[in-house]
């Protein structure tokens, strides 16, 4: 068993579910945070019974609190904090400019990029004292090719890759990554087939919908595998880029550490 700590946002389901469950295989002890209490219970119950070691704190990431409450439970439980991995995001509003209500684009922006540098900077003290302090932020491929009737959620996950290439500037002991999971088959992409049709031009909605029909999405296990690994292992050199989950060097780090 390691003694690694970290701290995993959005963890309830999809992406981050995954994520959790191959932190806790690597060694890991995990404190899991999303809003939903019961989801989390399951899961961390699901830890710890496979003899994993995970905390829990249900709470909304962009209330001012949350984010110092989480690193005073990883602290709390485990000892100290090695990683945090910023992966709650919302979608929402999936509208264009014009129809965009206000308070959702504003909210959006909220959870995707206030959340995490509030998290980061609550978290700073310890990832410096760690032998190697890592934050994985979870970006998109959005967050360089606008898509219209996402505006909120592209302009929010390229502000998340220019953050981490800023704290990667800023913090030298660090190594801080934003990390394009893939096209996957979670609630955010249900959510978009649902209620993307009016917003998206209709290629752009084809696209999403003829993915999962295809059976394209991808299994959250495999980039949650990657995440973890990254989470873990990501080489300091590496500190400021944004990463796709199947690029050649995260997939030979994944073959290196697993081997
Ligand atoms: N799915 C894709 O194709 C795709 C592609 C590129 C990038 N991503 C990114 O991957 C990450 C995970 O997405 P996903 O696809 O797994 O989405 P998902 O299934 O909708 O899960 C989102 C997670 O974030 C949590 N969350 C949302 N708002 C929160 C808040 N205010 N406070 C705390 N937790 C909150 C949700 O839990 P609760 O509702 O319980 O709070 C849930 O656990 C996101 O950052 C997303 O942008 C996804």
């Amino acid at each position: 068993m390691s003694d690694w700590s970290v701290i995993i946002t959005g963890a309830s389901r999809g992406l981050g579910r995954a994520t959790a469950l191959a932190l806790a295989r690597l060694g890991a002890a995990v404190l899991l945070n999303a809003r939903s209490a019961s989801d989390l219970t399951h899961l961390r119950d699901e830890i710890v019974s496979a003899g994993g070691r995970a905390e829990m704190l249900a709470a909304d990431i962009s209330q001012p609190d949350t984010p110092e409450r989480l690193v005073a439970a990883a602290v709390l439980h485990f000892g100290g904090l090695d990683a945090v991995i910023n992966n709650a995001g919302a979608l929402a509003p999936l509208a264009r400019i014009a129809d965009s209500d206000p308070r959702l684009w504003q909210r959006n922006l909220v959870v995707n990029v206030w959340a995490p540098f509030a998290l980061v900077q609550a978290a700073l003290p310890h990832l410096r004292r760690a032998p190697h302090g890592r934050v994985v932020n979870v970006s998109s491929g959005a967050a360089v090719r606008p898509v219209p009737g996402w505006s909120a959620y592209c302009a929010s996950k390229a502000a998340i890759n220019m953050f981490t290439a800023v704290l990667a500037a800023e913090e030298p002991e660090i190594t801080a990554l934003a990390l394009r999971p893939g096209v996957i088959d979670t609630s955010m992409q249900q959510t978009l087939r649902e209620l993307g049709a009016d917003a998206m031009p209709p290629e752009e909605y084809q696209r999403y919908v003829q993915l999962h029909s295809e059976g394209m999405l991808l299994p959250p296990e495999a980039p949650g595998q990657a995440l973890a690994m990254l989470a873990l292992h990501a080489p300091r050199a590496w500190s400021g880029r944004f990463i796709s989950w199947d690029a050649p060097e995260v997939q030979a780090l994944m073959s290196e550490m697993s081997g």
